[in-house]
């Protein structure tokens, strides 16, 4: 029986290095295309998987090579996929342009991640309902994540608030943590964007969020738990060199922590180890480290 359960988005990322991202009319010449598995959700269930935890992976992929693809992808990181159906529609695909800073550009068509229904969640009602914790992202209908949350009453609910999109007060009180960068912050905050992570994340405990998580690339990460101050999590230094699906890899190991017991700020310490191993190589889901190539802090 699986104790994390990925409730999400199955993409296979269509990556192109390129030295700078076009402006509108302009056509840049790039790379040879990689085609890697991807997906907010996917890729939060192999970082699960890797880090050590009993994971399962609710999501839809097609009837294509590309659900192949995520399938042994998933597969070989130990992840459950008793409840991924695969759909009369292509598998989601992400187009990823990717500059010499590492950092990435990011279009989704969804294609089979529309299939993620409520109705598709609701009928895997028994494995919900014995998740300790259940972690979701925005790619998929947000009805179905608030259908996952409804049929794991006993779970921890770790939601990556990714793309940024306008959450119900219900689901955001249910969040423990509520896991966004610095712009799905001020997103969910209605501010400007700022770097003051102590500041965005103290908001979004007041938006009613048991515990929030706000993530800062390089800079760390700041937690904050009702009633306490935020605190914040030192990144460890490395040269990026791909930061696709770090977050991802950030939220996934996040959740095994936490599932095994760590306090927040424990837990996020972690996973800022283990996304630091990811932005060093490339790819998302071909990033992550095992649980044993983790150092433990000095
Ligand atoms: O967060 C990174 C992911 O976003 C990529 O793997 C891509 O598939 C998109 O979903």
């Amino acid at each position: 029986m699986s104790s994390v359960i990925v409730v999400g988005s199955a993409n296979v990322d269509h990556v192109v290095e390129i030295d700078h991202r076009p402006v509108g009319g302009e056509t840049v010449l790039g790379s040879d295309l990689v085609l890697t598995p991807g997906g907010k959700g996917a890729n939060q269930a192999v970082a699960a998987g890797l880090a050590g935890g009993n994971v399962a992976f609710l999501g839809c992929v097609g009837t294509d090579g590309s659900g192949d693809l995520l399938i042994g992808s998933l597969a070989s990181a130990g992840v459950d996929l008793g409840a991924l159906s695969r759909v009369e529609a292509p598998t989601g695909v992400a187009m990823i342009m990717l500059t010499p800073d590492g950092e990435n550009s990011i279009i989704v068509a969804p294609g089979a991640n529309r299939h993620v229904t409520p109705e598709l969640v609701a009928s895997q009602a028994e494995l919900l309902a014995d998740a300790r914790v259940v972690v979701a992202q925005l790619e998929i209908p947000l009805e179905s994540v608030v259908e996952a949350v409804w049929q794991a009453p006993n779970a921890r609910l770790v939601l990556n608030a990714a793309p940024a999109a306008t959450l119900p007060v219900e689901l955001i009180r249910e969040c423990n943590p509520l896991v966004v960068n610095e712009s799905e912050a001020a997103f969910l905050l209605g501010t400007e964007e700022t770097d003051d992570g102590a500041a965005l994340a103290a908001a979004l405990l007041e938006l009613g969020a048991q515990s929030v998580v706000v993530t800062l690339g390089g800079a760390g990460a700041y937690v904050a738990e009702a009633g306490q101050e935020p605190v914040h999590v030192p990144a460890v230094r490395v040269d990026p060199v791909d930061t696709t699906g770090a977050g991802d890899g950030f939220v996934g190991a996040l959740a095994v922590r936490l599932d095994e017991g760590a306090s927040l700020a424990e837990a996020a310490g972690f996973a800022a180890r283990f996304a630091a191993i990811a932005v060093t190589r490339r790819g998302a889901q071909a990033s992550y480290p095992r649980r044993d190539e983790v150092a433990k802090p000095a």
